[in-house]
C-alpha cells in the first residue's frame, strides 16, 4: 500500500508541471525537449552547426544551428547551410509551417524531411530554436554553377550518365 501511494504521488508530481503550464503562451517543457530531440535526430545540427559532425556532436547548445562557412559544391552550384537561429527569429510559426510543407531547397539540404514532418513536430522544432534566440553570422551566399566560391568546399561528384 505504501509503495502504491508513493507511485501515485510520483505520478502526480511528474504530471504537475505540464498541468500548470497548460494554457500559458510559454511552450511546455516537454515540447521544447521534443524540439531539441528532433534537431538532434533529424540531422539539422550535422550541417547547420559548425564543427558538429567533425567533433562527434561536441558543440554547446548555445552554438547550435548558427550556420556554416563550409560550401557544398555540385551541379547545383555551391550552397551553405543557413543560420537557422537567424532564420527562425525572422519567420512566424505559421510561415514556417507553410514553408516546410512545400520546402524545396538545393542539395544537400534534405527538403523531404521538412515536407514529411508532422505539424506538431515542426512546431516543437520551431519553438525550441526560438528559445535559443538569434546568434551568429549569416552563412555565405549561394554561388551559382561555374563560379568559384571563396573558402572551403565539399565537392560532390558529377552524377553518372
Ligand atoms: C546535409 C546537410 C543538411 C542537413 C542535414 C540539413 N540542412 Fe538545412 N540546409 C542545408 C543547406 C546546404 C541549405 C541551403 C540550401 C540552398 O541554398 O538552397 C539549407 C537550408 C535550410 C533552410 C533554408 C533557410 C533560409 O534561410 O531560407 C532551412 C529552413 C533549413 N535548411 C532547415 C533545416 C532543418 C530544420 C534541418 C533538420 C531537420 C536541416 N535543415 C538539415 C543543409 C542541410
Amino acid at each position: 500500500m505504501f509503495k502504491l501511494s508513493m507511485t501515485l504521488a510520483a505520478a502526480v508530481l511528474l504530471a504537475a508541471p505540464q498541468i500548470s503550464l497548460a494554457g500559458e503562451a510559454k511552450p511546455a517543457r516537454t515540447e521544447l525537449e521534443r524540439g531539441r530531440y528532433l534537431v538532434q535526430i533529424a540531422g539539422c545540427n550535422d550541417c547547420h552547426t559548425p564543427g558538429y559532425a567533425a567533433s562527434d556532436g561536441k558543440v554547446a547548445e548555445r552554438e547550435w544551428l548558427t550556420g556554416d562557412q563550409l560550401g557544398w559544391q555540385g551541379p547545383w552550384g555551391t550552397t551553405y547551410a543557413a543560420n537557422l537561429r537567424a532564420y527562425f527569429s525572422r519567420v512566424s510559426e505559421a510561415e514556417w509551417l507553410q514553408t516546410a510543407r512545400t520546402a524545396s531547397y538545393r542539395p544537400p539540404m534534405p527538403s523531404p524531411i521538412l515536407r514529411d514532418m508532422a505539424d506538431e513536430d515542426l512546431r516543437a522544432l520551431y519553438r525550441f530554436v526560438r528559445t535559443l534566440g538569434p546568434a551568429g553570422e549569416a552563412a555565405p551566399a549561394y554561388v551559382p554553377p561555374g563560379r568559384e566560391p571563396i573558402g572551403p568546399v565539399v565537392r560532390f561528384p558529377m552524377p553518372p550518365g
